[in-house]
């Protein structure tokens, strides 16, 4: 049993209460590689902002869990050579299928785990995530569930169709599970697809897709079933035009690719939404600009000549995204 204490990480309790008060929500950016890892450790530390690091059951396959785990904990000593004297960076599980993964996670230096309950039935999900709060808060590690499913991948689940959080249930699910923290669906989803072109309008002048608003009245009737409790959102990149039109130029084919309009996201940061995530945005990021790179100079091949743009990249959509939508920054 390796307590993330020991390894300098934090909980999401006192960063979500602080960004509730706050009006501001804290970053949560998945990692699979080096490189992402150094770029959100680098953005958390110039912004002076808390981080969560999050971790998918892919990222588990891809990585290896053990190395992961190593990782965050090296971002930590990463962030304290950067200059940061008391880094907050949180080791996430996101999306967690089952009590067993959640267990594993907790054993091995997680701080927060996801259990996402939220394609079984309202019983079944508070079941189950109460058995995974009972067994992480011996560990003073925090718990996300979710209520309400979003459309798209969400790791090895995929729902064709999203299904809104009801409000009236926030009070029992959040009562009988003892979660710390909820994720909802308001009309966010996952993947760099988030919307049909029959779901959106058609912006004349660029001709780009328009999507729809996310469900603003669901949020605060939710905020209201439960003052101050911390809200999460999971789907919220914003599939960025220029990186979608960098990506397509030097080859990509990424057509009608949307997502969540910032100005959305801003609003809903300075709500009881004090966790957003974000992973495609990151992924196109990194694909833009090794596109760019390969179709500029053909001749390289040294991995170490494409990642380093590609690392750029990714850390200054981090570092636009803590700044102009979440207001994360200067909270340490
Ligand atoms: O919610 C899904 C995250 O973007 C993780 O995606 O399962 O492909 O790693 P992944
Ligand atoms: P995006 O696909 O919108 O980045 O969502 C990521 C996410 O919700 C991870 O849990
Ligand atoms: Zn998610």
């Amino acid at each position: 049993m390796v307590s993330y204490k020991e390894l300098g990480l934090v909980n999401t309790k006192e960063m979500f209460a602080k960004a509730v008060k706050g009006g501001y929500a804290i970053p949560a950016f998945n990692f699979n590689t080096m490189e992402q890892m150094q770029a959100i450790v680098q953005a958390a530390v110039e912004t002076k902002s808390p981080v969560i690091m999050q971790v998918s059951k892919g990222a588990r396959k891809y990585a290896n869990p053990t190395i992961l785990r190593y990782m965050a904990q090296g971002a930590v000593e990463y962030a304290k050579e950067l200059g940061c004297a008391n880094p907050q960076i949180v080791l996430h599980l996101d999306h967690g299928d089952s009590f067993e993964t959640c267990k594993s996670c907790i054993d091995s230096g997680f701080s927060s785990v996801m259990i996402d309950g939220s394609h079984f039935s309202f019983e079944e999900n508070i079941k189950l995530t109460k058995e995974v709060v009972d067994y992480a808060h011996q560990y003073d590690v925090t718990v996300e569930a979710e209520l309400g499913v979003l459309a798209g991948v969400e790791d090895e689940v995929s729902a064709a169709e999203s299904h809104y959080t009801k409000p009236e249930e926030v009070i029992e699910f959040a009562t009988k599970t003892g979660c710390d923290s909820l994720a909802i669906s308001i009309g966010t989803s996952h993947g760099a697809y988030k919307f049909t072109r029959e779901q959106c309008t058609v912006d004349p002048e660029t001709g780009k897709l328009v999507p729809p608003p996310l469900a603003f009245d669901i949020l605060e009737a939710i905020e209201q079933k439960l003052p101050g409790f911390p809200i999460v959102l999971h789907g919220s990149s914003s599939v960025p035009q220029d990186e979608v039109d960098t990506i397509n130029k030097f080859g990509g084919q990424l057509p009608d690719a949307v997502g969540i309009p910032e100005s959305q996201l801003r609003k809903a940061a300075k709500s009881a939404v004090c966790k957003i995530n974000i992973d495609s945005d990151s992924r196109l990021a990194m694909t833009a600009a090794i596109r760019k790179h390969f179709a500029e100079k053909p001749g390289d091949f040294d991995p170490r000549q494409y990642l380093t743009p590609a690392r750029e990249n990714m850390k200054k959509m981090y570092i636009h995204k803590i700044i102009e939508v979440l207001g994360s920054n200067d909270k340490l």
